[in-house]
């Protein structure tokens, strides 16, 4: 099969991205709050990525866990040899692509621990699809875990027009598919300011036009221009998946696997009196007129069938309170129902998971925990895992020093790499950290300052900056105005200076990403 006649857009190189997402620490957690038995990592696991584009979130996660052996793969050889470089320029051992079409994979590709394709389900034609699902047959590990995502129904019916009508214009144009991708969506705004009736008739894809004019073109062109673009009903891909033995295990993110927190109160009696999930999941889908999922499936799970089990299986996984200052009475909206915690057990749990972070076995046993069933703590961890009151790494974090850093210092190679590479790339800069099995992404500016904190310490930090920016004719911006006085300048540099210590670098040095360096005298 050639590039071309797979259907897919290889004239444009895709956008790199780091998705937390697709971190084992974060799928084991999904599988364990499901009471499935998530693939142990301690004596090392294979994880392999289909459609990996550049490679961004393979290689960061590489760098995150060294006991992993990660493979991405891709058709697209432009996408490979840069992720390969990324690697490479990473001194990572632990990450390698192979360039090959999914009908066709290397026979070396095999017994994998996780299988991940995210942005690639919905975008290839029907015989790839069936292709990928070959692969999960035959690939994925007894017990192993692959997590898809895709575009999904009903939240992309008003859309779907939409991704015709550019379709059929782009045809019409000349240039490379993000060029054309490009005019396209112009030309949707021009029908949306002349008040299409389409446009008039649904207001969300009249708001949808300006979300997409401000995409990158490259995005634009992989997203919309594919041949064989297809958003699918939750039923749709469980049963594909069905049919190549895996069996569906949750979603991500956390809340998605609690119903109530995703549907409104008015829903929830009907809710309550269904017992078969996959018939959950569909209903739920259209109260949250949900619009992509990230699906998780399980290739012979090994069920879980309480607490004591689960901290067999997965106790390596730490949890702790997301962010200081949380009291309760505590309240999320996940975008659909505003849900409270108050009282107990999360007055304790906020009590002892303010520090490094416990597992799961030690939080049990806490003696004010004596008359609780483990089951109803891990229920209530979990939930408050989905309400973003708790953190899930796969390491205590250190503890940040109170003084401020002279000159701090990034033990990972693949993080010293990311931060001079992406330097005012205009894309967030993910730094992985081996505590959290993940990354935290930085934007542009911060990303500069922690490059100059590591290159040549705080002394006139701001200075250097300022210095930087010129060097790369970099314009700060403030409420969407360049600031042009260099005394303002200044002084708007320093703010961020002292923001970015304050909040960024604490997180950074409990996530292990930043050594603390000798403190300041
Ligand atoms: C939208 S991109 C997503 C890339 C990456 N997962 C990300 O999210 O950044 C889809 C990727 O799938 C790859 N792809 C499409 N069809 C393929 C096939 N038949 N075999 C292997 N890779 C394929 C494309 O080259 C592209 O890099």
């Amino acid at each position: 099969m050639t590039l071309e006649s797979a259907g897919y857009v290889t004239d444009v190189t895709y956008i790199p991205g780091f998705y937390p997402q697709l971190a084992p620490t974060a799928i084991r957690h999904i599988a364990a709050l499901n009471r499935v038995t998530p693939p142990a990592l301690d004596k090392g696991f294979r994880y392999v990525e289909l459609g990996c584009g550049l490679g961004r979130a393979l290689t960061t996660l590489a760098a995150a866990d060294p006991r992993g052996s990660f493979v991405g793969v891709d058709i697209n050889p432009s996408h490979t040899s840069q992720a390969t470089r990324e690697a490479e320029a990473g001194g990572l051992s632990n990450a390698r692509f192979v360039t090959a079409d999914f009908a066709h994979l290397p026979d070396d590709i095999r017994d994998a621990d996780f299988i991940t394709l995210h942005g690639v389900w919905s975008w290839v034609a029907p015989e790839v699809r069936a292709d990928i699902l070959r692969i999960a047959r035959e690939r994925l590990a007894p017990g192993g875990l692959l997590l898809v995502s895709y575009n999904a129904m009903p939240g992309w019916a008003h859309l779907l027009p939409i991704r015709g009508i550019l379709r059929q214009y782009a045809a019409l144009r000349k240039g490379d598919t993000a060029q054309r991708a490009r005019e396209a969506v112009d030309y949707l705004a021009f029908q949306r300011d002349q008040q299409a009736k389409y446009f008039l008739d649904n207001p969300g894809a009249s708001k949808y036009v300006d979300t997409m004019r401000e995409l990158d073109p490259r995005y634009l062109a992989h997203e919309y221009l594919n041949e064989h673009w297809t958003s699918f009903y939750f039923t749709e891909v469980a049963a594909q998946f069905a049919s190549a033995g895996l069996t569906f295990t949750g979603s991500l993110p956390v809340h998605m696997n609690f119903w109530d927190l995703c549907v409104p109160p008015s829903f929830q009696e009907l809710f309550r009196t269904t017992t078969d999930r996959l018939v959950t999941e569909a209903h739920k889908d259209f109260c949250a007129n949900t619009m992509f999922r990230w699906d998780l499936f399980a290739k012979d799970p090994r069920p879980l069938p309480d607490a004591a089990a689960r901290i067999r299986a997965a106790d390596d996984l730490h949890y702790r309170v997301a962010r200081p200052g949380i009291t309760l009475p505590y309240s999320a909206n996940l975008g659909i129902v505003t849900s409270t915690v108050t009282g107990a057990p999360y007055d304790t749990l906020l009590e002892i998971l303010a520090g490094p972070g416990l597992r799961l076995s030690q939080i049990v046993a806490d003696p004010r925990f004596a008359q609780a069933p483990p089951d109803d703590i891990a229920r209530a961890l979990d939930a408050g895992v989905a309400m973003r009151l708790f953190d899930v790494n796969a390491a205590p974090l250190a503890v940040a020093p109170s003084a401020p850093a002279t000159h701090p210092r990034m033990p990972l190679a693949f993080n010293r790499s990311m931060l001079a590479s992406e330097l005012f790339s205009g894309r967030g800069t993910p730094l992985a950290s081996t505590l959290t099995g993940s990354a935290i992404t930085l934007g542009d500016f911060d990303a500069a300052i922690l490059s100059e904190l590591v290159s040549g310490g705080r002394d006139r930090l701001a200075e250097r900056i300022v210095a930087l920016m010129d060097s790369r004719q970099r314009v700060l911006n403030h409420e969407g105005k360049p600031v042009t006085d260099p005394a303002e300048r200044l002084r708007r540099v320093e703010e961020g200076c002292a923001a970015f210590q304050e909040t960024i670098f604490p997180a950074l040095v409990e996530q292990g990403i930043v050594d603390h360096g000798p403190a300041a005298g």
